[in-house]
Parts: structure tokens; C-alpha cells; sequence
């Protein structure tokens, strides 16, 4: 079940550079390439001819050429050129998808291109503001993106998955926790007050009392989540608005359906502490980056406990509630845009 008419993030900017990258988004091929004189193109990854990826080929000029007979289409997915012979079929041309560029990630819109509105695209500026350090990066994961959105909604999970970096039990047994529901947001909001930090917070806050703790995750369908997390020395202001000597980060999050089985994580890490100092951007990075991979590590093994027995049961507790609204939404939005254009939804 994907929602199509929405912007994706489908690569880093830097992934894309002289060669052409190939890509599955919402189960179907996709090839991102520059032209020579840097615009950005994104066909479908299947050539008109005989049907070789053209992700196999490369760049020449404004068009991408096919590794196979040399056939060349340009961005709008026209061939322009059949290697000896005059005549271009009418028929030569592949599919193309609207990309923009912003925040450092190349965004597709995989819908409708008649509704490909740019304004649409969620915020994530903390990745390129020069107020905030930060460093983004993709993970490949053998999970359903639904798995992700879970995982992020409920940060319970970080007292036993990343206890040795961002969780410890305070998270779990002393936090006070609101989720609140608009039409198409989900906000849950954990205040933990007054309890020790966890290690990453320790190495990179260098608090060496108990803490106020904030973690407030706010959930934009499909699959976005900006969290901003953070840590002031406790009983200085910061449930109240008074965020002082103490840190803030911001963890972002964009996941992209691959497959119903597979997804791109895109995510980065930005903070507001020591801003220009590339050394702190990157051990706050690297930190972050640990617990990801024990996520991962989850998502791939619930992944495959689902595929054994699908319709196993599963219960629900109280720290599903973020998920369990954010799965509500996705449904209803996924039939209203049955509803609306199932052409396009079933393409
Ligand atoms: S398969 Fe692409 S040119 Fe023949
Ligand atoms: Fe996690």
C-alpha cells in the first residue's frame, strides 16, 4: 500500500553527480541523472527499447544514453537519438517523474504529475540552515516503511535498543507523554524532568547533573518525522520555554518506500551547539548513526518475522498510540486517493 501523490525524498544530492543512479521507489524503477550541465532528470529506469535499465548507461550531453543499442532520451523522456538511423519512433519515450532539489535531498513525486505542487514538500530546512550543523546520510532497509514510522513514533524503544548511546530507563519509567492528533499531523510530546542523561547526551552536552529532557516528534504523512530532542541542566526554565545551557538537536527523518518489503531511509542529524566545527557535527553523527543501525538491525528481523506468518497476532499497548493515529491517517489518505484516481493510484 503506497500513497503516490506525495514528494519522496528519493537520493542525497551527492549521489547524483557524472553517472546516472537507479533507484525502486514504490516498487517501480526509477533513474536519476544530471545532464552535463548539472539539471536534473528522473525517467523511468526501463529503456523503450529493449528494456535495459538505463541506470546501465550514462550521460552525454542533455540526454541519457542506453548501455545497450545507444538509444539517447532526454529529461522529458523523449529519444532523441537511434544510433544509425534517421527516423525516432514515435512510440521511443519513457516515463518521467517531477524532481526538485531542496534540503540537500533530490525529492520525486511518484503521482499525478498535474499535482506535482514544490510547495508541498516538507520542511526539513535544519539540513541546510546555517544556524544548525548537520549531516545526512541513507540507509537501505529489508523492512516495510510502516515498520520505520512505528519505531519513530514510539521512543520508549531507546531504553533497550540504544541503551549504550541515547536511552536509558528514565525514558520509559519517568516520562510524561501527549499525543495529540490534527487531520493530518501527529505530535507526541515526552517530557522526562529531572533524571540522569543518557551517554550521548553526557559525551556531547558535558551535563554532569540530572537533566530536563525533551523528545517532541512531530509525524507528517506518508513517512516524515522531525524530532526535536534536546537536554537543559534540570530546573532551569525548559518545559517552560527557557531552553539554556543545555542542547538541541534535531533528528530528521524521511523514509521512502522501496517495495512493500524494502525502504530508503533518509536521515540526518542537525544541532544547535558549536554550529561551524565539523568535529561536532560529526561525532553527534556518528552517535545517532550507532542507534540507527540498532534499529535497523529491528526493523530487518520484525520484517522477517511478519513475512514467516503475516497474519500473526500482535497486541497493542500504550506506547502505540503516536503509531497506531499515524497508521489511521495513512489509511484514510490511501482511500481517498483510491477514491480520487485510482488510475493513477494502481499505476
Ligand atoms: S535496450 Fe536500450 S537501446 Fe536497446
Ligand atoms: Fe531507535
Amino acid at each position: 500500500m503506497f500513497l503516490r501523490n506525495y514528494w519522496y525524498v528519493a537520493a542525497l544530492d551527492h549521489e547524483v553527480k557524472d553517472r546516472p543512479l537507479g533507484r525502486t521507489i514504490l516498487g517501480e524503477p526509477v533513474v536519476l541523472f544530471r545532464t552535463a550541465d548539472g539539471k536534473l532528470g528522473a525517467l523511468q529506469d526501463r529503456c523503450a527499447h529493449r528494456r535495459l535499465p538505463l541506470s546501465m548507461g550514462k550521460v552525454v550531453g542533455d540526454a541519457l544514453q542506453c548501455h545497450y543499442h545507444g538509444l539517447h532520451f532526454d529529461r522529458s523522456g523523449k529519444c532523441v537519438r537511434v544510433p544509425g538511423q534517421e527516423l525516432i519512433p514515435q512510440s521511443a519515450r519513457v516515463r518521467t517523474y517531477p524532481v526538485v532539489e531542496r534540503y540537500r535531498w533530490i525529492w520525486i513525486w511518484m503521482g499525478d504529475p498535474a499535482l506535482a505542487d514544490p510547495e508541498k514538500i516538507t520542511d526539513f530546512h535544519w539540513l541546510d540552515d546555517p544556524d544548525w550543523g548537520a549531516k545526512a546520510s541513507y540507509l537501505h532497509v529489508e523492512a516495510n516503511w510502516q515498520l520505520v514510522v512505528d519505531n519513530l513514533l514510539d521512543l520508549t524503544h531507546l531504553a533497550f535498543v540504544h541503551e549504550t548511546t541515547i536511552g536509558n530507563m528514565a525514558l520509559v519509567e519517568h516520562a510524561a507523554v501527549k499525543v495529540q492528533r490534527a487531520h493530518d499531523n501527529v505530535l507526541v510530546t515526552r517530557w522526562i524532568i529531572d533524571q540522569p542523561a543518557p551517554p550521548t547526551f553526557v559525551k556531547v552536552g558535558k551535563f554532569t547533573g540530572n537533566v530536563d529532557r525533551w523528545q517532541i516528534i512531530d509525524y507528517v504523512p506518508p513517512a516524515f518525522l522531525r524530532l526535536d530532542v534536546g537536554a537543559t541542566p534540570t530546573g532551569t526554565g525548559a518545559p517552560e520555554g527557557r531552553r539554556v545551557g543545555g542542547i538541541s538537536m534535531r533528528n530528521l527523518n524521511a523514509i521512502t518506500p522501496e517495495t512493500e518489503t524494502t525502504s530508503h531511509y533518509f536521515w540526518g542529524q542537525a544541532h544547535d551547539f558549536d554550529v561551524n566545527n565539523p568535529e561536532t557535527t560529526e561525532k553527534v553523527f556518528q552517535q545517532i548513526q550507532t542507534a540507527f543501525l540498532e534499529d535497523v538491525a529491528v526493523f530487518t528481523a520484525q520484517q522477517r518475522s511478519i513475512t514467516q506468518r503475516p497474519d500473526a497476532p500482535q497486541t497493542d499497548i500504550n506506547a502505540d498510540a503516536g503509531g497506531i493515529q499515524a497508521r489511521r491517517i495513512v489509511d484514510r489518505l490511501y482511500r481517498e486517493e483510491q477514491t480520487a484516481a485510482p488510475a493513477v493510484a494502481a499505476e
